[in-house]
């Protein structure tokens, strides 16, 4: 799948204001700095559509993009990221928690991690709850290209291997780099087969 149209729609605080939830919905979710906007625009193939930036806590609102006028991509604020002050840590994980409960047309979250770091707490958590919830989600290591083949290999083996201690089936994982375009075209596919699932 290729996508032909990118379109910016909304930021909304709240998640009651967020587009009609009539159309399949893709969301990207993750600490801040792990590169959510940053691959929102590679999948799109577009440089400025999310506003990106190296300092923490630069998406700050609920971000909805409208896809070949057919289904939603959502850029959202991070979450548990030490350098951002505890008040906007606390307001953007209520803001992700309601925007959880409310997108009944959620179709799959896809749950960033950085690739060149062990596993994180608040990441950890992060996927032990989603996985009680029953939302579909995949997991997604970020900024590949930052490591060498051989490390990649080995803090993907960890992390896996961290996940089984929870869980005894994993979600689907992809490998990206929003710089080399690495994970695009499984990305892409992954969605398309999802959206046929759902028409
Ligand atoms: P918040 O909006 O603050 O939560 O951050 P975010 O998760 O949206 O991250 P963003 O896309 O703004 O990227 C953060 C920084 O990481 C920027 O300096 C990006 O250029 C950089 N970055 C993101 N993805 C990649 C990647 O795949 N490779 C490399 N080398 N840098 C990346
Ligand atoms: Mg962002």
């Amino acid at each position: 799948m290729q996508i032909k149209e990118a379109t910016f729609l909304t930021s909304s605080v709240d998640p009651k204001n967020c587009p009609a939830p009539n159309k399949p919905e893709y969301a990207f979710i993750g600490r801040s700095n792990v590169g959510k906007s940053s691959l929102l625009n590679m999948l799109c193939n577009r440089r400025k559509l999310a506003r990106i930036s190296g300092t923490p806590g630069k998406t700050r609102l609920i971000n909805h993009f409208l896809i070949d006028n057919s289904w939603y991509m959502v850029d959202l604020p991070g979450y548990g990221y030490a350098k951002l002050s505890k008040t906007e840590r606390e307001k953007f994980k209520k803001m992700i928690a309601e925007y959880l409960n409310e997108r009944t047309n959620l179709a799959n979250l896809f749950v960033l991690v950085d690739s060149r770091h062990a596993p994180v707490k608040s990441d950890l958590e992060f996927i032990q709850n989603i996985g009680s919830t029953g939302i579909p989600f995949s997991i997604v290591f970020t900024k590949t290209d930052k490591l060498k083949p051989a490390e990649l290999e080995k803090n993907l083996a960890v992390y896996q291997e961290r996940l089984y201690e929870d869980w005894e089936e994993l979600p689907p994982i992809f490998l990206t780099s929003s710089t080399s375009k690495e994970g695009r075209e499984e990305m892409l596919r992954y969605i398309e087969n999802i959206n046929k699932s759902l028409v």
